[in-house]
């Protein structure tokens, strides 16, 4: 089912066992708009159903929010506009390029366009892969575009990013919901998830721009503006850490004098993703995997 949000915006939860992301709907009196594509074509049918069922106006657009495969292996489904940004446009050639059998799979992983949990999830999801050709976008622009769905607006703004270069924010003024995809998520290599505290930096002070009450990070539930506020306070705890201590024992000892409690497990992996512990002093040189 899906969760509605206001009136006029809805969203289809995420659900982690197979890495599928929040996918959001906004309404217009004339059309209405899909904010990412489903990461199967199984995932973006079960919307299609849903939407179908609703009695609202023709689904006429589809944004991605990155190229990353969760976000857009669902795109084969979708006989819409479907928006990228151009940086996004060129990642998602490298899938549209890859076969998807067992040994295609693979090699994919040697070469770092999956891990291994990726790889799991596309099994899970995605029946005859021998068949399955990922589709592009087939509209794409830099920097920004607005889409008027009637008495409804969508702001698609690139953004700086802690996850990828190629990140895009969707605000709905109107309804001050700001749809975030994954672009204030660290990015994964070796297993470990990272933060570049200044693009986090930047990253918050252009979410910050907008004067949103509902935001959507596609692997979570709805958040209000002081659950994000939360958020990014954590992550600068994380950050602020990092810089004073050259180990994951010492931020240990440090948080605890700052704070007079315990970290529990998700400040230590706020503060790890800055680069403390085992990582200390080479994290800055791992290149992010595709996902
Ligand atoms: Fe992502």
């Amino acid at each position: 089912m899906l969760e509605k949000v206001t009136d006029r915006i809805y969203y289809y939860m995420n659900n982690d066992e197979t890495d599928r992301p929040a996918l959001g709907l906004v309404c217009g009196n004339d059309c209405c708009l899909i904010i990412d594509a489903g990461n199967s074509p199984k995932h973006a049918n079960e919307l299609k159903k849903e939407i179908e069922s609703m009695n609202l106006p023709p689904v006429k657009y589809l944004v991605v929010t990155h190229h990353h495969w969760d976000h857009t292996f669902g795109l084969s489904e979708w006989n819409v506009v479907t928006i990228a940004n151009q940086i996004t446009y060129e990642y998602m050639k490298t899938y549209c390029n890859l076969k998807y059998d067992d040994h295609s799979l693979e090699e994919a992983k040697k070469n770092k366009i999956f891990k291994d949990t990726s790889i799991k999830s596309i099994k899970d999801e995605i029946e005859q892969r021998e068949n399955f050709h990922p589709k592009n976008c087939t509209l794409l622009f830099s920097g920004e575009i607005t889409i008027d769905l009637g008495g409804i607006t969508c702001y698609l703004r690139q953004i700086v990013s802690p996850h990828t270069d190629d990140s895009t924010i969707i605000y709905v003024p109107e309804e001050r919901m700001l749809f975030l995809g994954d672009c204030n998520y660290g990015y994964t290599s070796q297993g470990y998830n990272y933060y570049n505290k200044e693009l986090m930096e930047l990253n918050i002070n252009a979410i910050k721009q907008y004067d949103a009450k509902y935001y959507l990070c596609s692997h979570e539930s709805i958040c209000t503006k002081e659950e994000m506020e939360a958020y990014w306070k954590q992550l600068r705890m994380g950050a602020k850490i990092t810089e004073t201590c050259n180990n994951i024992d010492e931020a240990i000892m440090e948080f605890k004098k700052i704070y007079n409690t315990e970290p529990n497990s998700d400040d230590i992996f706020f503060i790890r993703s800055f680069g403390v512990g085992k990582t200390w002093g080479r994290e800055m040189d791992l290149k992010p995997e595709i996902f």
